[in-house]
């Protein structure tokens, strides 16, 4: 069987690319020669697939779709409390080249306008400019899976002609919140937005965040679950310029655009998207990007805030088993997150024991988060050494205490069947 996600991924492509509105950006000359009508969109699982439509190899500069990166490059160099005191989260509001800071804390607001961007480049660890870009790019190079080269047209170009750019720098140099030199750090940032990657490079990119730091493909850990939840927070709130909220309220999926006409998206958990069509709407954004988008997130469920299932009902169902040894079973299902393990704990803790031996039948579990360990295995101490019963744990994919965390006070069964035998 073909599998039918590259086709619907083609019907996307086909459709999407009927839009023809926006304009290429032309603020930087170089820009302005990409053809207007390259389309491609890339759907990388977290788990390493890559699904591709359209021109998917075409190489483009990454241009603004580098801040989140940087941004987590610079939340693990300093940690989090030195970039937040530099930087804000908050939107702004304005465009992304607004010439702007928070007049009450003289910070850029946020990491992804480009006054902020400057400044978090700066933030990066290095010796000198060479070396912050040089651990930039390899660590680019790290997320999407092969080395990605900067294209030196592109800098030269926005380079000759970035005089907004470099007047943040000396106005976050003036206010004494950059501490390198603003030329530096301008060149830099250039530099950095000057990366080249195709669309399965970016979709990869993504899905790096949406897999938690992550990279899908080689299995190596680039940033902490910690700086992944700040750099797609960020993401959320201000990824997309002033339209981040319509934005969020249509796609919901944490995203960064760039004026080369790229827009990426991480859905945590579940994929890393990347969609190129240089034609941009007024915010900067790619027109066919975001009608891509839109589709994706609407036919695929994709809206981080849709409400989907119901994590409350986690108990499937109880009963006592015959025989020589009667056994209170509680048969549980479904991923178990906060509110799954209270509506748990609420039945289980809502009358004593019926047996002198409880079992959890965690068969139908996929997955336990960090929380509902911590509260199960609460649950199982206090059922053994305040009610005095025997536990045990019907759990045949270790799905608890599954990163080495041990189960004490239960004994663990590999089948519903051994109940008997036990
Ligand atoms: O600094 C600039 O203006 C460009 N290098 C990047 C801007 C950008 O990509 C804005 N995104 N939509």
């Amino acid at each position: 069987m073909r599998s039918p996600i590259p086709d619907y991924l083609a019907e996307v492509h086909d459709t999407c690319g009927e839009f023809l509105g926006g304009a290429v950006a032309d603020y930087i000359p170089e820009l302005a020669a990409a053809d207007p009508d390259t389309f491609a969109i890339a759907l990388a699982t977290v788990d390493g697939t890559v699904y591709a439509a359209g021109e998917a190899d075409h190489r483009f500069t990454i241009q603004s779709m580098s801040k989140p990166f940087t941004y987590g490059v610079a939340l693990a160099d300093r940690g989090k409390d030195h970039v937040l005191a530099k930087v804000g989260v908050e939107p702004s509001g304005e465009a992304f080249n607004e010439i702007s800071l928070d007049p009450e804390t003289d910070q850029p607001r946020n990491p992804m306008i480009n006054a902020g961007a400057i400044l978090t480049h700066s933030l990066v660890r290095g010796e000198d400019a060479d070396d912050r870009f040089e651990h930039l790019r390899q660590t680019f190079s790290r997320i999407a899976g092969h080395p990605l080269p900067m294209d030196e047209d592109v800098f030269t170009s926005e380079w000759a002609t970035t005089h907004r750019n470099l007047a943040m720098g000396h106005m976050l140099k003036a206010v004494g919140v950059l501490d390198i030199d603003p030329v530096d750090a301008v060149e830099g940032y250039v530099r950095q937005c000057s990366i080249t990657v195709n669309c399965r490079d970016l979709a990869m990119m993504a899905a790096t965040l949406a897999n938690g730091g992550v990279q899908p493909a080689s299995g190596e850990l680039i940033f902490s679950r910690r700086v992944v939840r700040q750099v797609l927070s960020v993401m959320t709130t201000c990824g997309m310029y002033d339209a981040a909220g319509d934005w969020l309220t249509t796609v919901g999926i944490p995203a960064k655009s760039g004026v080369s006409g790229g827009i990426i998206g991480a859905l945590p958990g579940q994929v890393g998207i990347a969609v190129f069509s240089p034609r941009l709407d007024q915010h900067g954004n790619s027109v066919r990007g975001l009608r891509a988008f839109e589709r994706l997130s609407r036919d695929m469920g994709m809206h981080l805030m849709d409400v989907t299932r119901d994590a409350r009902t986690s108990l499937r169902g109880s009963y006592v088993t015959d025989g020589d040894h009667p056994t209170e079973v509680h048969k549980v299902q479904g991923d178990l997150r906060f509110a799954g393990v209270e509506s748990l704990v609420r039945a289980v803790s809502a009358q004593p024991p019926r047996a002198s031996r409880v079992a959890f039948d965690l068969t139908r579990v996929p997955e336990i988060d960090d929380v509902s360990t911590r509260v199960l295995l609460e649950v199982i101490r206090r059922l053994h050494l305040d009610d005095g019963v025997e536990v045990l744990i019907i759990d045949p994919d270790h799905v608890l205490g599954e990163h080495g965390v041990e189960v004490p006070y239960a004994r663990r069964l590999h089948h519903v069947g051994e109940l008997t035998a036990a």
